[in-house]
């Protein structure tokens, strides 16, 4: 008998969209020396936040508050808002998906870029909406073309990371509040500031709750460094909240996560501390890659986008360093595909990452560009 799927999921390929450092390790038989390939941070929780954590695990076996009251709380706090106007959910990769359900009927467009962050178009095309593409622009998301294509293409969602990955290129917070006034009235911009807190100056707008047309997504993945507890939240106008409350999992989040949040939110010496230590590593690696001659893509996130000049070259580079333990990856669409993304590590991280990259690049069979 057939699974009575939907047409949707009848219609979906099989896919895997992430392959994990697990999945290769398991495939390799090796474990990872470096793993400076998922964006995760190098530079570990608020230690505020650890205890917290701690704590949190002997509590375990009681639900957590379903309405994060707490963490909502303290993030209205922090940013100047009503707590009517936050959802938190398991991180930004959620928020996207409800964020798809919540304003799009099948067949109806959304606007992203052309190798941008791609959880989005996940969930586009399992909720059977359809995805528009623009190109970037000198290795930057394009916000005049977003919107261009918005408003061509009639779209009700438009989307932009600011600082983006996989380039880690940023616009200031000039242009993204002209793109936010220019978003068409029928449209609303998922701004995704995931990376923000690494910034080395502030690049995210104001935030402006009154504005229908506009999400502001953040995480506690990036900078926070909680990636694997699964957390993040929108800022929105409370109508649009609202909206989310009706289809989100409301036990979604974990008690270790919802506290570990609320002492990273409280802990005010931690930011600063990651910044630093990004910024210095940031500067490394450039420094590195600069020293063989390679291009080095500005970068305002914990990873840097080095151009090695041909897809081939960058191909061969993650491959071989996947073989020497080094778990990297590269960007998936040309002309972003002649680059690698190097994660901002730790000491031991770069020492053996630079290691294996002189051995590869002494090998006869690389070829530069
Ligand atoms: C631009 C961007 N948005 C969102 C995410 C995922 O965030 P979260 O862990 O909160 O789902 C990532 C992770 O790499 C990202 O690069």
């Amino acid at each position: 008998m057939p699974i009575p799927f939907t047409e949707i999921v009848n219609s979906l390929p099989a896919t895997t969209p992430f392959v994990g450092p697990e999945t290769l390790e398991r495939q390799q038989g090796k474990i990872f020396r470096a793993r400076i390939g998922a964006n995760e941070s190098a530079f570990g929780l608020s230690p505020a936040a650890a205890m917290a954590m701690r704590e949190a695990v002997a509590e375990s076996h009681l639900y957590a508050d379903p309405e994060n009251y707490d963490l909502r709380q303290a993030l209205a706090l922090k940013h100047g808002v009503h707590m009517d106007e936050i959802c938190v959910d398991a991180g930004i990769d959620s928020l996207l998906g409800l964020t798809v359900r919540m304003l799009l009927e099948p067949g109806q467009n959304v606007v992203t870029s052309l190798g941008a962050y791609p959880t989005l178009n996940y969930h586009v095309a399992g909720f059977g909406a359809n995805l528009v593409t623009v190109p970037y622009k000198d290795f930057h998301e394009d916000p005049e073309a977003l919107i261009n294509a918005s408003a061509q293409h009639h779209a009700k969602l438009v989307y932009i990371a600011n600082p983006d990955n996989p380039m880690g290129t940023w616009h200031t917070a000039e242009t993204i509040s002209q793109m936010i006034a220019d978003v068409p009235e029928h449209c609303v911009l998922a701004l995704d500031e995931a990376y923000t807190e690494f910034a080395e100056n502030p690049i995210a707008p104001r935030i402006d709750t009154s504005n229908k047309n506009v999400i502001r997504f953040r995480t506690f993945s990036k900078a926070y460094g909680m990636a694997g507890q699964r957390i993040g939240y929108v800022i929105a106008h409370k109508d649009i909240i609202t909206g989310y409350n009706k289809i989100r999992n409301h036990f979604g989040i974990n008690r270790v996560a919802q506290k570990g949040a609320l002492a990273s939110v409280q802990d005010a010496d931690f930011l600063p501390m990651v910044r630093a230590s990004v910024s210095a590593a940031r500067a490394r690696v450039t420094e590195f890659a600069q020293g063989h001659s390679f291009t080095v893509v500005p970068s305002n996130t914990n990873f840097v986008a080095v151009d090695l000049g041909s897809t081939e070259s960058a191909t061969l580079m993650i491959s071989e360093l996947n073989k020497r333990q080094v778990f990297m990856r590269m960007p998936g669409v040309a002309p972003l595909n002649r680059c690698i993304r190097v994660g901002l590590g730790t000491d031991r991280e770069f020492e053996v990452f630079t290691h294996a990259f002189n051995e590869i690049i002494k090998q006869k069979n690389f070829v530069r560009g």
